[in-house]
């Protein structure tokens, strides 16, 4: 069958992971899939840097809106980052010429996602973004696919690799934070522009994202209680573990009987617990559903191959014809739900 051809705009971290992935997985990626994944055209904004693998047999582009508009692109795949500019306006044009997109970029998302996401329903095409949260955890799909038979009542957790790896190695290692900064930076966790992770608002673009997908509403950042790990000391750090608690940049939205709440801060949280014991770039969402309880999904929260393979979850389904939108379906709230004895035999 005829193969589903990428166009990738940015061949940083991410881009090159997904590069990688379709050149070494092609054969696992047409079985899985049903048709062969190609990529035909590609931009970045250096067109010489030496990205470690072998791009030669690709168009290439100097602009992203010429490449999202490319006839022999089918899905655009958005991994520049940037809440506005080039990525914004090369995924409007991708939409535009009626293409499927699938990014990572939870900036541009938690604040024109909505508009991005009726554009592309509009146009009859899907906007995917399982990599713009939690890295590599399949979080998304777990809410709309897995957990298709439940009302949500909370989504919470640790959804920024960079802070929990700062505040870990402070804690573990006795680094300082500079020291600890400068780690997660060799990682490839941090996001270009740094004050996005360490105030709490790269974290808080994801809990609105995925607030959004559990509970059926719309996205709404400004709606966030924010703050971030900036003003956290290491003797903070060792206080809490005094009294047995680990410091964690804690995201929670829940329905409560005055609608959505949305935080995301530092919190004190038991060092036994499965939170306590997260470490390093790790990420934990931790969902609450009425008919399957909680659970606990756990990984690898950002970094090249965690976030490519989400990347290519969104490319498959599309391969594979999955038309449904993120946003936008219909989520049962608690509100709404019959109480469970309602729906005993
Ligand atoms: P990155 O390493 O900084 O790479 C960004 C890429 O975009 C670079 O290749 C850059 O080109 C290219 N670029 C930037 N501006 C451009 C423009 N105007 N025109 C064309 N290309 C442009 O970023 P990243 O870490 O891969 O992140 C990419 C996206 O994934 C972001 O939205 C980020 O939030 C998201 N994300 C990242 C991670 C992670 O672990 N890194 C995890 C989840 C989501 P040059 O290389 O030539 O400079
Ligand atoms: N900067 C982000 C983090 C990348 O540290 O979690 C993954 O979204």
């Amino acid at each position: 069958s005829d193969p589903l051809r990428l166009g990738i705009a940015g061949l940083g971290t991410v881009g090159v992971g997904v590069v990688k992935i379709v050149q070494r997985q092609a054969r696992l990626l047409e079985l899985r899939c049903g048709r062969p994944i190609e990529i035909t055209a590609i931009s970045a904004r250096s067109r010489t840097k030496d990205r470690g693998v072998n791009l030669s047999r690709y168009a290439w582009e100097d602009d992203p809106v010429a490449l999202a508009r490319r006839p022999d692109v089918d899905v655009f795949v958005e991994l520049m980052g940037g809440s506005d500019g080039p990525a914004k306006a090369a995924t409007e044009a991708a939409i535009a010429a009626g293409k499927d997109v699938v990014t990572a970029n939870k900036a541009m998302l938690a604040l024109h996602g909505q508009a991005l996401a009726e554009a592309a329903e509009a146009k009859a095409r899907v906007l995917r973004f399982e990599a713009a949260v939690a890295g590599g955890i399949p979080v998304i799909k777990a809410l709309t696919e897995g957990l298709a038979g439940n009302a949500v009542s909370r989504v919470m957790g640790v959804m920024n690799g960079t802070c929990n790896y700062i505040l870990t190695r402070m804690d573990n290692a006795g680094l300082t934070y500079e020291q600890a900064f400068a780690e997660a930076d060799g990682l490839g966790y941090l996001e270009a522009d740094p004050t996005l992770d360490v105030g709490g608002i790269d974290a808080a673009h994801k809990l609105t994202l995925l607030a959004a997908i559990a509970f059926g509403t719309k996205v709404d950042f400004d709606a966030i209680q924010l703050e971030g790990i900036g003003a956290i000391t290491i003797e903070d750090i060792r206080r809490a573990g005094d009294m047995g608690y680990k410091i964690k940049l804690l995201g929670v939205a829940q329905m409560t009987g005055r609608g959505l709440e949305q935080r995301m801060s530092p919190c004190l949280v038991p060092a036994s617990s499965p939170l306590g014991q997260l470490e390093g770039g790790t990420n934990m969402v931790v969902i609450e559903g009425s008919s399957v309880g909680q659970i606990v999904l756990r990984g690898p929260g950002a970094g090249e191959g965690p976030t490519a393979s989400a990347v290519m979850s969104d490319v498959c389904d599309i391969a594979r014809g999955t038309r449904l939108p993120t946003f936008g379906q219909p989520a049962v709230t608690l509100a709404d739900a019959p109480p469970a004895s309602a729906a005993s035999p």
